[in-house]
């Protein structure tokens, strides 16, 4: 997590590295900070809270305003707190005890305390709780006693234990900006007589065409017309720019009140666009040219295991229902932290599936790790193409290409990592040449699909007068069984996450075994009944909810009479088949998170304690 920028050129530089840090505030919004170079002197100036806040801080100080046709030269931080809680003083960057240098970081220094109290010995003050501070103190230790910047980086850094994504401005070097990474994403941005550094490529393309990642063990020294990289040994190195898709303004918020329900409202589009990429027409087999496994290896897996975290564990959850129904495969799906300090089963016929939104998540990206050091073949899933799990799925990738979600709380992404595992599963099946008539009508009705996610989507002010009436419960459970179990999963997540009311998702059947006891007409309950093999058997679960008097939700389909006289409120769906309703249970489940968080006042794209890309594990 955090987020940093910086930019070294002759345009005015504050207002670049706010807009920087806008387009990065998804990775935390604890605090925010910048460091520019001013005459002699390296300024910081930092505040607790989000960028809204700096710039306010910022406005009325006119030794940040800019000097067009100078060398501007400066980086910027927003932080997702881990070590020191969220604090003016812990915001970055940070200096050194002279001021002489100051540093911005993302990740974690697992052996922050041994370096702090070997410094301490030496006569250094710590003023901040932060893992970060230890950075700038040794490298400015190390520069006394090094020939060059970048050996005292290489050297400093070689006593790191953790993650990292550096950038660096010394005092008296004010047209450089120096940054260095491990295992937490830094991209250098080349523009015409100006270069950037960011966290991520979407920040950098709204200012650049072309970048160059910076891998693991490389130091770079970024100038206005030049960007130069090293190894950790001193020796330079030579990369060549990429050229990049450029994001349309990604901040834009086309109408809507909050990211969250424009991105709720793109997931017709997503899915269409998802199926005009793999799904041929009629009578042709799921096209995946992004995968190059050779058809005996399909053939013959042993074993599926799916690993993610949050809401990409429970598009694997799915996943589970949807591969092992139309494929011989078994399928197991592990949260990736669980599964860093589990004993993999896998063999050279197994298949690891990562999925992540980001591709950043640090517990998936350890995890796979893991996975594939078994000898395992991996296939990652992600939604962008500039991640770490994308340079380690290169051989077996899926974009879900959902766009930029900007909302903390992942909705369009789910309904497109759930797209492309359907789509996966026929891929496998056609490839196994199982279950053919079986098949076909999935892959029609997932041709139908868009058409009723967008009639469901027009449905958003009906289901807010359904639901805004339960904004005052402070506890919800939702229940779902076989396919939908995951999504009652799902809809607790995010009612969790955006209105901060406790939430837990049941497989419908277990609510007898223990969860029944929380319930009282204080706490509603949420049933997914669609017709198919579960519909009775959740409708028996909800009526012994009933009979203990909690208010009664539904999801249920268009004309379901029994629903209606069953339930308090229905949140009517299309007519859907029961293996494909998961795209369309969701809508108003995700409604009922947004509708309900809203009426409380809750910071919906930015729910507290929160923050998108989770890159610690
Ligand atoms: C979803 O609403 C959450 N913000 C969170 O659970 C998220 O899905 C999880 O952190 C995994 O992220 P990833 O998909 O980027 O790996």
């Amino acid at each position: 997590m955090c987020g940093i920028i910086g930019y070294v050129g002759d345009k005015e530089i504050v207002p670049l590295l706010l807009k920087g840090l806008q387009c990065l505030e998804y990775r935390g919004y604890d605090s925010a900070g910048i460091a520019i170079h001013r005459g002699h002197n390296l300024n910081v100036i930092k505040t607790i809270g989000k960028i809204s806040n700096l710039e306010e801080v910022i406005k009325n100080k006119t030794e940040y305003n800019g000097k067009n046709g100078h060398i501007n030269c400066g980086i910027g931080h927003t932080r997702w707190a881990t070590h020191g809680e969220p604090s003016d003083v812990n915001a970055h960057p940070h200096f050194d005890t002279e001021e002489k240098i100051a540093v911005v970081h993302n990740g974690i220094i697992r052996n922050y305390q041994e370096i702090k109290e070997k410094l301490t010995h030496h006569g250094l003050t710590f003023v901040t709780q932060t893992d970060t501070e230890v950075i700038v103190q040794l490298i400015s230790r190390n520069l006394k006693k090094t020939k060059s910047a970048v050996e005292a980086i290489s050297k400093s850094v070689n006593e790191l234990e953790g993650s990292y994504a550096i950038a660096i401005l010394f005092k008296g070097e004010s047209d450089k900006i120096y940054a260095v990474r491990k295992e937490a994403p830094l991209v250098i941005g080349i523009g015409n007589g100006e270069n950037f550094v960011a966290s991520d490529i979407p920040t950098l393309s709204q200012f650049v065409d072309k970048v160059i990642r910076l891998n693991d063990n490389e130091i770079t020294i970024v100038t206005k017309n030049n960007v130069e990289f090293y190894n950790l040994s001193g020796e330079k190195i030579k990369k060549e720019p990429q050229i990049i898709t450029k994001t349309k303004d990604i901040l834009d918020k086309k109408g809507f009140k909050h990211y969250l329900a424009k991105e709720i409202n793109e997931q017709a589009e997503v899915i269409s666009n998802l199926l005009k990429d793999f799904l041929p027409g009629a009578g042709k087999p799921v096209q995946f040219d992004c995968l190059k496994f050779d058809p005996s290896f399909l053939k013959n897996i042993d074993r599926v295991l799916i690993l993610a975290c949050g809401t990409a564990y429970h598009a694997g959850l799915t996943a589970k229902y949807i591969l092992e129904t139309l494929t011989s495969i078994p399928v197991e799906v592990q949260f990736s932290s669980e599964f860093i300090t589990a004993s993999p089963l896998l063999t050279k016929k197994s298949l690891v599936i990562g999925i992540s939104q980001s591709g950043e998540t640090a517990d998936t990206l350890a995890a796979i790790k893991k996975a594939v050091s078994t000898g395992a073949t991996l296939l990652g899933i992600t939604n962008r193409a500039d991640s770490a799990l994308a340079d380690l799925a290169k051989e077996h990738l899926i974009l879900s290409k959902a766009g930029v979600e900007i909302s903390v709380a992942a909705t369009k992404t789910f309904t497109a990592q759930l797209t492309v595992l359907y789509l996966l599963a026929v891929y496998i099946s056609e490839v196994q040449g199982l279950r053919r008539a079986e098949i076909q009508s999935i892959k029609q009705e997932l041709r139908e699909l868009p058409q009723l996610v967008d009639q469901a989507l027009l449905r958003a002010e009906y289901y807010q007068e359904q639901i805004i009436k339960y904004a005052n419960k402070r506890d919800f459970v939702f229940i779902g069984r076989g396919v939908n179990y995951p999504i009652a999963l799902e809809a607790a997540l995010k009612l969790k996450e955006l209105s901060y009311i406790h939430a837990s998702g049941y497989a419908s059947g277990e609510m007898k075994h223990g969860p029944i006891a929380v319930l009282d007409p204080n706490v509603p309950v949420v049933s997914i009944c669609v017709p198919g093999e579960t519909y009775d058997r959740v409708i028996q679960n909800s009526l012994e909810a009933k009979s203990r008097k909690a208010p009664m939700i539904a999801v249920a389909v268009d004309g379901d009479k029994k629903a209606d006289s069953i339930f308090d409120t229905v949140l009517h769906i299309p007519q859907i088949s029961e293996i494909i309703s998961p795209f369309l249970v969701v809508i108003p489940l995700q409604f009922l998170a947004y509708y309900i968080a809203e009426a409380l006042g809750q910071d919906i794209d930015q729910p507290r304690n929160l923050a998108k890309s989770v890159t610690v594990e």
